[in-house]
């Protein structure tokens, strides 16, 4: 007897049962991992080139796969690919439908290739594809935030910590720390594609693949740096992914922290920032609200990100070596967090950039509260006077200005000589804004000077 089985499956040599039609729908990855297509043919038409440089292809055999493969790609492409749910998964259905278009040669295409170090490399080509994307999305991202900067450079503002006012910053300089942030999710993210950048195919199942496969050659054909070095880790590893959603996830929490400090700014209990009819929505009861939706939900997202990196560490957590089909629920938690960083790529540099900022609001901000006391303690340092002693000093001060309800430059140097006889005239230079600002010149500062130095 030859041939598929009834049922169609490829293993139904095997087998004289049907599949139960709830195991069928419930093994099913096809409704996900369709979206690896693109990937998976890329893939197959270099595992064809090497069967033929490996003696396992004539030259027309490899040249009739190839045509198939692309025309299943131009199916694919156009909508017209007939989905078989019950050939499981896109790898099937792709070669599936590749013998219905090359016929019977389709049916060497997976010699000494398994479904294992098949969509582990699909995954791999998948997300170099991505992290190439998300790297152009994150400079955008970084270009919007440093044009707001550069055009409100000289606007000072409260910094805060604890969520008191703290120290006046300056809000070019606030911006800049989200730039940074970036910068670093970049660079997590192109670190990562050096490890997602191995060849698992090859591998075979678990053991290695059995024909003369020259592996070097297929890791250059597909562009990868070198051929994984043990078929049964190649298989098993999602290290490359937990990466990738490692760096998702910070980068979602980073974005949290900006949309955070947006909405707060936004508040009329802060007045700093005010977002734009585009990037808001209203209350279906409230008449007067505008709300800042887009920015609460790029911090809402930032949940499902954690999740996403959670679910595939907890699926991988004591699976026993090699592959198990557990690890088919990698797919909809990486495509879940590629989908959101997208999502957000899309919106933030938009919102961003329509943004209005509330200067007069800000520097009138900056300067209450005693935000310059620190600038009041160096003043004495300055003086000679130790720092613990001139931070006693200055709490003194404040405190009576709190009780005389004033602000610092309102106090007279007859005041403040009652406290330290090292202040003088000068004094009042010390603890402007200003003042306070440039005297913050040291690199990563947030002196107008250093931020300059920063944004360039
Ligand atoms: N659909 C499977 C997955 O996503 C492909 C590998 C299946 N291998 C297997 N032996 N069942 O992981």
């Amino acid at each position: 007897m030859s041939g598929p089985a009834p049922h169609g499956k490829p293993w139904g040599g095997r087998f004289t049962g049907s599949p139960h039609p709830a195991a069928e729908r419930f093994t099913a990855s096809l409704g996900f991992d369709r979206r690896l297509w693109p990937y998976d043919l890329e893939g197959s038409r270099a595992w064809a080139r090497a069967l033929n440089r490996a003696g396992l292809l004539t030259t027309e055999e490899l040249a009739q796969i190839l045509r198939g493969l692309d025309e299943v790609g131009q199916e694919l492409a156009a909508g017209t690919f007939p989905f078989r749910p019950e050939l499981e998964d896109i790898h099937m259905n792709i070669e599936r439908r590749l013998q219905d278009k090359a016929g019977a040669v389709g049916g060497k295409l997976h010699t000494g290739r398994s479904r294992n170090d098949q969509i582990a490399l699909d995954e791999r080509l998948y997300l170099r594809d991505v992290i190439g994307g998300i790297d152009g999305g994150l400079r955008e991202v970084q270009s919007a935030l440093i044009r707001r900067a550069e055009e409100h450079l000289g606007v000072p503002m409260p910094g805060y910590t604890h969520l008191q006012r703290a120290q006046p910053l300056l809000l070019s300089h606030h911006l800049l720390a989200y730039v940074f942030m970036l910068q670093r999710d970049r660079e997590r993210f192109r670190d990562c594609l050096g490890r997602v950048n191995v060849l698992p195919l090859g591998s075979g199942a678990l053991a290695g693949t059995a024909f003369a496969i020259d592996r070097e050659a297929l890791a250059r054909d597909l562009g990868f740096a070198r051929p994984s070095s043990n078929s049964l880790d190649a298989v098993s590893d999602r290290d490359f992914l937990l990466e990738f959603l490692g760096a998702a996830a910070i980068l979602g929490m980073h974005w949290s922290r900006l949309a955070a400090d947006l909405t707060l700014w936004a508040a009329a209990e802060f007045g700093f920032v005010e977002f734009s009819d585009a990037f808001a929505t209203g209350s279906s009861i409230m008449p007067q609200k505008k709300n800042p939706d887009v920015a609460e939900l790029i911090r809402g997202k930032c949940g499902r990100l954690y999740g996403n990196l959670l679910a595939v560490l907890a699926t991988l957590k004591g699976l026993p070596l090699a592959y198990n089909s557990d690890m088919q629920e990698d797919k909809e938690p990486l495509f879940d967090s590629v989908d959101v960083l997208e999502a957000v790529l899309g919106v933030l540099p938009p919102m961003l950039a329509s943004l209005t900022f509330n200067a007069d609001r800000m520097r009138e901000a900056a300067g209450a509260d005693y935000s310059t006391a620190t600038d009041l303690a160096d003043y004495l340092v300055r003086k000679g006077l130790p720092f613990r002693q001139a931070h006693e000093v200055v709490g003194g001060v404040v405190r009576h200005a709190i009780e005389t309800k004033r602000a610092l430059e309102a106090l007279s140097l007859e005041e403040l000589t009652r406290f330290s006889r090292l202040f003088a005239a000068d004094v009042f230079q010390a603890i402007s804004v200003e003042a306070s600002l440039r005297a913050r010149a040291a690199i990563g500062g947030t002196a107008p000077d250093a931020v300059r130095r920063a944004l360039a």
